[in-house]
């Protein structure tokens, strides 16, 4: 009998056509969220689903779908899926990690470089027809090179976001959960802080962890106001890692300087008033979105499914 795949977003043809030599295969949407009524009828009577991060799959998708052999998220962050339910019912849970180390480090310094010196900012300026032309005061921004980069989370895309630090000439603190040896931390010329000492020493905090119950807010009140008043904060990982309400009060009352985000905490709503502040520079989660890394993505997803439906051990599972 065929496996049946429900793939809840359209990726590439490729992927597609791949996933088709073994079963058969259902897309959910091409360009929009799938609404929770379609999730929850899409998945039923489906062997694998390959979901993104945009679909929350919980008991209830589990239970509309009770022959469910595999979870493929297109995503290296996998917050959106109940791993503990998953794992109760065997259902393994694969992600994509590696794949787009490179592409979110690339996007992390492109915001961190595009706050400090002012890029957007100068750019809506330009287009308004309002610049007055150069000035020796005129947007004044920060020197990223020389300065110091405190790295939250110390994972894949901390370390690649470290590693490109050096190019910058910059001091690098770092803070996670468990201390690298004082030998890798020579090798890769970083330092560790606790957090609240991190926060207090660095221009530019970047948060590289993962989003769970324990680091939900990890930034709010307290921890923006240990922060620089000159200092900026990049979040790259996940939005609800900061309290989006404290950082726009810390943003209009000056407590630190800017802000690059790709996440917010209730995508693709952001937070009173953080639109309007001129020092912050908003992408729409592009973290991992460009074609090479999106394909790569792709492809492992896919082969985590069709691993999984094989009867082998996916390159990437997450359950314990
Ligand atoms: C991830 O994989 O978790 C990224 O946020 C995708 O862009």
């Amino acid at each position: 009998m065929s496996v049946h795949i429900f793939v809840t977003r359209e990726l590439f043809p490729e992927v597609t056509e791949q996933l088709k030599q073994y079963g058969q295969v259902t897309i959910g949407a091409r360009d929009r969220d799938l609404s929770r009524e379609e999730l929850l009828k899409g998945v039923r009577g489906k062997d694998a689903i390959l979901c993104m991060l945009t679909d929350r799959i919980d008991a209830e998708v589990m239970d509309a779908c009770p022959g469910l052999r595999v979870i493929s998220n297109y995503a290296v962050g996998y917050n959106n899926i109940d791993v503990v339910e998953a794992t109760k019912r065997g259902i393994p849970v694969t992600n994509t990690p590696d794949v787009l180390t490179e592409a979110t480090a690339d996007l992390t310094w492109a915001l961190l470089l595009d706050v400090a010196r002012r890029v957007t900012e100068g750019d809506r300026l330009t287009r308004s027809g309002r610049w007055q032309g150069w000035g020796p005061r005129f947007m004044l921004g920060k020197d990223v090179y020389g300065s110091t980069l405190g790295i939250v989370g110390f994972g894949r895309i901390g370390r690649a976001v470290a590693r490109r630090a050096q190019a910058f000439d910059m001091r690098v603190l770092y803070y996670s959960r468990t201390r690298l040896t004082p030998q890798e931390e020579n090798r890769l010329g970083v330092v560790y802080q606790p957090l609240h000492e991190l926060l207090a020493k660095a221009d530019f905090v970047s948060l590289h962890a993962p989003y769970t119950p324990e680091t939900h807010h990890l930034i709010g009140e307290a921890e923006l106001r240990r922060m620089k008043r000159t200092a900026y904060l990049i979040n790259t990982a996940r939005g609800p890692l900061v309290d989006e309400r404290a950082l726009v009060r810390a943003l209009q009352e000056g407590e630190i300087a800017g802000a690059g985000l790709d996440v917010y905490e209730d995508e693709p709503r952001l937070a009173e008033g953080l639109a309007e502040l001129e020092q912050v520079v908003l992408a729409p989660h592009l973290g991992s979105a460009t074609w090479e890394t999106r394909m790569k993505m792709a492809k492992l997803a896919a082969e985590n499914l069709l691993s999984v439906l094989r009867g082998e051990k996916p390159p990437h599972l997450v359950n314990p």
